[in-house]
């Protein structure tokens, strides 16, 4: 996949698939598998590191997670996030390089108002650019919590411009997160360039989860929009109590675990 294919998916009516992944053995796994694309998400802060929001990515541990996702999921279309303000203050573009020469193809950054001119100076640059509009989690403080997005017209209407104003500006796709499914299913029907949903509804050109939700590993919080698709946790801890069993128990290891 590239984000030109993206683009051709969107024509041709094909559904895309993307999940987040920050280290290099899911990436093994994932670059067997037949997902789409992987997003290298700032959520990494969160689901790798504990931090409560996405405010705590640096451009520094955004590389670091990139570099070990491209060392794993070769052959895979891989996005890398912008955290927070890198693509707003200084030279937005050094972050965005280091994250393309940690192996990314393409880079994703929140929101478009205020930073039109760093998206247009980067796609002139020659680095594919994916948009994020409506719930966009770097301006949690803003929204005072994690809220749904566009539900007032006013709102819907300022997604839906937003959304318009990156096709414009030459993003090759959108994620749409935490919006009306109905509002949702509009964008995705107005614009040439597929949208990405995360709690957007089945009216999206496709549709992303955070790896470890979808597997079921986190326990701590279930937005509504997550399917865990396996009970990962159940599993881990099952796994954990039979290893911790067979070495109490003086079963593990055994002879041919063992060596002469
Ligand atoms: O960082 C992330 O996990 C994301 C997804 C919510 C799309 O941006």
């Amino acid at each position: 996949m590239s984000n030109m294919d993206f683009l051709r998916a969107k024509a041709e009516g094909r559904t895309l698939s993307m999940v987040t992944c920050y280290d290099y053995t899911f990436a093994r796994l994932l670059s067997k598998s037949p997902i789409d694309g992987i997003l290298v998400g700032d959520s990494a802060a969160m689901v790798m590191h504990g931090y409560p929001s996405t405010l705590s990515a640096s451009t520094e541990l955004m590389r670091l997670h990139t570099e070990a996702v491209v060392r794993g999921a070769a052959g895979k279309f891989i996005v890398a996030d912008m955290p927070f303000l890198s693509f707003r203050k200084g030279p937005a573009l050094d972050s965005a390089s280091v994250l393309m020469v940690a192996g990314a193809h393409a880079v994703k950054l929140e929101g478009v108002d205020g930073h039109e001119d760093v998206i247009q100076r980067m796609v002139q640059s020659g680095i594919p650019v994916m948009g994020h509009v409506g719930l966009q989690p770097q301006s949690v403080r803003a929204y005072g919590g994690f809220r749904v997005q566009g539900r007032s017209s006013d709102s819907a209407r300022n997604i839906a411009r937003q959304a318009a104003a990156l096709e414009e500006l030459g993003a090759f796709a959108i994620v749409l997160e935490s919006v009306p499914a109905n509002l949702a299913r509009e964008i995705s029907e107005s614009l040439r360039i597929p949208t990405i949903g995360i709690g957007a509804g089945a009216g999206c050109d496709g549709q992303i989860l955070v790896l470890q939700d979808l597997l079921g590993l986190n326990t701590d919080f279930r937005p509504k929009f997550v399917r865990p698709f396996l009970d990962g946790a159940r599993c881990v801890l099952e796994t954990l109590a039979s290893f911790d069993k067979a070495v109490k128990a003086g079963t593990f290891p055994a002879g041919e675990e063992s060596y002469s």
